[in-house]
């Protein structure tokens, strides 16, 4: 029996082992990556290399319910590229490894975003070779894991319609350089760079019933279409799903802007769902019941929508979620955010159940 193997049979015993809540049934036992392909739908989490690495109990939870990944951080430019000219791919190319070894696949995040830039490229983008240094980075990143990851977000978060731009476009260093073309160039040197990739824009508060929602509707769908009409490579939409339990409600036109942005033949994905807490008051219970009921209403809508055929949540356990960082979306109370299917004990909790009976109510896109 090879090491591989042994590995498998070992993580998979390891796995029937793991705690079960009281209120399991017999159908507990089927992953969700299961359920979700009985749907044609593939289901996944964003992971981080040190926590796959130091946390074997949590390595073994994501694998079960997994069937693709994708990097919290680590194809960041920041990550990446935090010496001007020294581009650093171990990590990401451990995950690389590390989803093939188990048979998942992997999505790309992300290329052409202003948020963890390298402190470097920020006079970099401003001087003369701005435009060929963002390029190469896109052309490199992208290039480096040809054949190897299944989707890109090519582009993550344009539109800002706060910051009141024509377009609805983020006053971003990327946008003040380099106008639209830092939108659409990426896929073009995308789909060269890995011509087999499926190729997203990513975006963020697109559902709920309110005014920045609803203008950033507007925004991304008429991005879209542009992208649509300037024949670029775009083969799909990423709703990231940022939910916020006890927040805003969901929009009655969130349906109607799946539809538009299907009717443009594209593919959609949730590519980044977790449901803060920090509305709530500090009952786990209460949290966690919140939590799954606004994931199973969101998730419900969505995947009525046969295009959608992806969820990843942002995280699979509380331990590792985002939100406890220091920062305006973490709570105020001092409590730590349950946003996520396994509580810090790597336990399922409502939310995983939530997820599991969105999916199975999922209408099924193989027919
Ligand atoms: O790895 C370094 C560590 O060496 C250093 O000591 C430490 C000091 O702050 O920072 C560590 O890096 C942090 C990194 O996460 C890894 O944990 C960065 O500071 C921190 O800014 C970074 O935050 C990530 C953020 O994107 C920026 O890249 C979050 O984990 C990640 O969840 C978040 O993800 C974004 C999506 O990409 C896009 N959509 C929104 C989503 C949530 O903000």
């Amino acid at each position: 029996m090879t090491l591989d193997r042994r590995n498998f049979i070992k993580g998979a015993l390891a796995v029937t082992m793991l705690p079960q809540p009281a209120h399991a049934g017999a159908d507990d036992a089927l992953p969700l990556k299961t359920r979700a392909a009985r749907r044609g739908i593939v289901f996944g989490t964003a992971v981080r290399r040190s926590a796959l690495e130091k946390d074997p109990d949590y390595a073994r939870a994501v694998i079960r319910d997994c069937a693709i990944l994708v990097p919290e951080v680590e194809m960041k430019w920041g990550v990446i590229e935090r010496t001007r000219g020294v581009r650093d791919y171990a990590a990401a190319d451990w995950l690389v490894t590390f989803a093939a070894k188990h048979g998942l696949a992997l999505r790309g995040h992300t290329a052409a975003w202003h948020g963890n830039l390298p402190p470097w490229a920020k006079d970099a983008l401003r001087g003369p070779d701005g435009k060929a240094i963002f390029d190469h980075h896109v052309r490199d990143l992208i290039g480096h894991f040809a054949g190897k990851l299944s989707d890109w977000d090519v582009v993550n978060e344009a539109i800002f319609p706060g910051n009141r731009l024509p377009g609805g476009f983020g006053n971003t260093i990327l946008y003040q350089q380099f106008g639209r073309s830092y939108v659409i160039d990426p896929f073009f040197i995308a789909r060269q760079a890995d011509p087999k990739a499926l190729l997203f824009y990513n975006d963020a508060k697109l559902y709920y019933d309110d005014s920045d929602h609803a203008a950033r509707r507007r925004h991304v769908l008429a991005l879209l279409e542009w992208l649509k009409a300037g024949e670029a490579p775009l083969d799909g939409l990423g709703i990231q799903g940022h939910l916020d339990a006890g927040g805003p409600k969901i929009s009655p036109d969130y349906r109607a802007f799946l539809k538009d942005v299907a009717g443009l033949g594209l593919k959609i994905t949730v590519t980044e769902l977790d449901v803060n807490d920090r509305l709530l008051g500090p009952d786990a219970a209460q949290r966690d019941r919140a939590v799954a009921d606004h994931a199973k209403e969101f998730l419900d809508i969505t995947l009525d929508e046969r295009a959608v055929g992806g969820v990843l949540t942002w995280g699979w356990s509380d331990r590792y979620t985002w939100l406890n960082g220091a920062h305006k979306w973490a709570r105020t109370d001092g409590l730590r955010n349950r946003a996520l299917p396994l509580d810090e004990q790597n336990r399922r909790k409502p939310l995983w159940h939530a997820i599991a009976a969105a999916l199975d109510g999922a209408p099924d896109r193989r027919t």
